[in-house]
């Protein structure tokens, strides 16, 4: 199929206007205005449209390219392992060579005792496979009325029936008129919080706490230091399993292989999906304690009863396991957080400019910039997001639970000129809704 001509072009706006569901999209503007970029190619931190728009793609496209668009060698080895075998099971006893030596790389990258890996196809089955596994494992313990999973305020989780129950952001919940029963949220940076609620449900029916090592789509908002200490000290008090969400975290994102580094905790459980291929093909999954590992295997009298088709995936394992070759080869690690801190400076150069911007942060490339809301007035950061679109850069608004924020998390090979180009047209961008307002 080409696109070769304008009349091409405007077709292929109204197949999508008509055809195609956008996820999380502004239905109504969708159907009715048709697709802001059609994109047709991407290079580096670049994307290009087929009329011709080439923007920086602030937020790796859903925080998962790290890095960067463009990459022929995960073609190609995505190429060889579907020429020689594209798909098999990995049901029951059967298994592949990319699935198994990725679980193993895994085991190597995590620290602590993290050593066996359930492979699903993204974030939200990752973590509906982990509040199943942490039931069935307190069912296998003989304690089945540990099957509540707490979650936090602010977290996002996904948008499968379990991964939205778990979700913090309210919006997601109420989308359907009923979710998943047994989840329960608790204040996303108190301690005392989750305490309470332990008590007050008793800890004998708790399975489960799961959070984000930082929270993304809730708004990019970092934990304080002591935090997950602490959060691990309560789990292991209260027989609760701790689960992380390293779905965006995970693989170099904040500046460290997974973001529950910075906080020198190990989980039970750790989810990942996203920058494991770098969104080159679709990959998720749960990393097993070897204690839990363990004690599913002495504990179970039958089969493991959970499942998806496209568990270990060959091809997606592939790409994961070359993706990491790169992040390694290329110390993508080491420069997310350098160019972290240039991140940073550049927001705080943009806070002393623009007198609308009120907190600036980020954990490696992880950031955010919060736009000074005065109580009832309209958000801003939508307006900037279109703003900052028009000049050449990709982010993100967020304006649940009141919030008017930026986010950005651009691709890890990000250079330090770049970083300076996006300042600029950020800056640019805020200052005509500044003087618009
Ligand atoms: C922290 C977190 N968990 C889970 C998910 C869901 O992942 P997926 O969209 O691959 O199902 C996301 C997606 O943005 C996420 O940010």
């Amino acid at each position: 199929m080409m696109v070769n001509t304008l009349n091409d072009l405007q077709q292929l706006e109204e197949l999508d206007k008509k055809h195609f569901l956008h996820p999380t999209s502004p239905i109504k503007q969708q159907q009715e205005s048709g697709p802001s970029f059609i994109f047709k190619e991407g290079r580096g931190i670049y994307l290009e449209d087929y009329k011709g728009n080439v923007v920086i793609d602030g937020m790796s496209s859903l925080w998962n390219v790290n890095v960067g668009h463009g990459r022929e060698e995960l073609a190609e080895v995505a190429a060889e392992q579907m020429k020689k075998l594209a798909f098999s099971s990995c049901f029951a006893t059967y298994s592949n060579e990319p699935a198994i030596r990725l679980a193993a790389k895994l085991a190597q990258l995590t620290t602590g005792d993290l050593t066996t890996t359930f492979f699903t196809s993204g974030g939200s089955e990752a973590n509906d496979t982990a509040y199943k596994l942490a039931r069935h494992y307190w069912i296998l313990k003989g304690a089945p009325e540990k099957k509540k999973i707490i979650s936090r305020t602010k977290s996002y989780h996904g948008v499968s029936m379990g991964a939205t129950s778990a979700t913090g952001l309210k919006p997601f919940r109420d989308f359907s008129s009923s979710i998943a029963p047994d989840f329960l949220h608790v204040d996303h940076f108190s301690t005392d919080a989750l305490r309470e609620r332990i008590l007050i449900e008793g800890p004998e029916t708790i399975a489960a706490f799961i959070a984000e090592p930082v929270q993304g789509a809730g708004g990019v908002h970092i934990a304080p230091d002591d935090y997950f200490k602490e959060i691990r000290e309560i789990c292991d008090f209260y027989d609760i399993l701790f689960i992380t969400d390293e779905v965006i975290t995970g693989f170099g994102r904040t500046g460290e292989w997974f973001g529950m580094n910075h906080y020198g905790v190990t989980p039970d459980m750790m989810c990942f999906a996203k920058g494991v291929t770098s969104g080159y093909a679709q990959l998720g999954g749960v990393i097993l304690s070897e204690k839990m590992h363990q004690d599913f295997s002495d504990f179970s009298s039958g089969t493991l009863l959970h499942g998806y088709t496209y568990s270990g995936h060959p091809m997606a394992c592939a790409v994961a396991l070359k993706n990491i070759e790169i992040i390694e080869r290329e110390n993508l690690v080491r420069h997310a957080k350098e160019a972290g801190d240039l991140l940073l400076e550049g927001f705080k150069w943009i806070q002393s400019e623009r007198k609308i911007v009120g907190n600036v942060r980020s954990l490696g490339l992880m950031g955010a910039i919060e736009m000074i809301k005065a109580r009832e007035a309209k958000s801003k950061s939508p307006l900037i997001v279109n703003e900052a679109a028009k000049r050449g850069l990709i982010c993100r608004s967020v304006v649940f639970d009141d919030q008017d924020t930026l986010v950005f998390a651009p691709p890890l090979t990000i250079k330090k000129k770049e970083i300076e180009k996006m300042m600029t047209i950020l800056n640019d961008a805020i200052k005509s809704i500044e003087e618009s307002s």
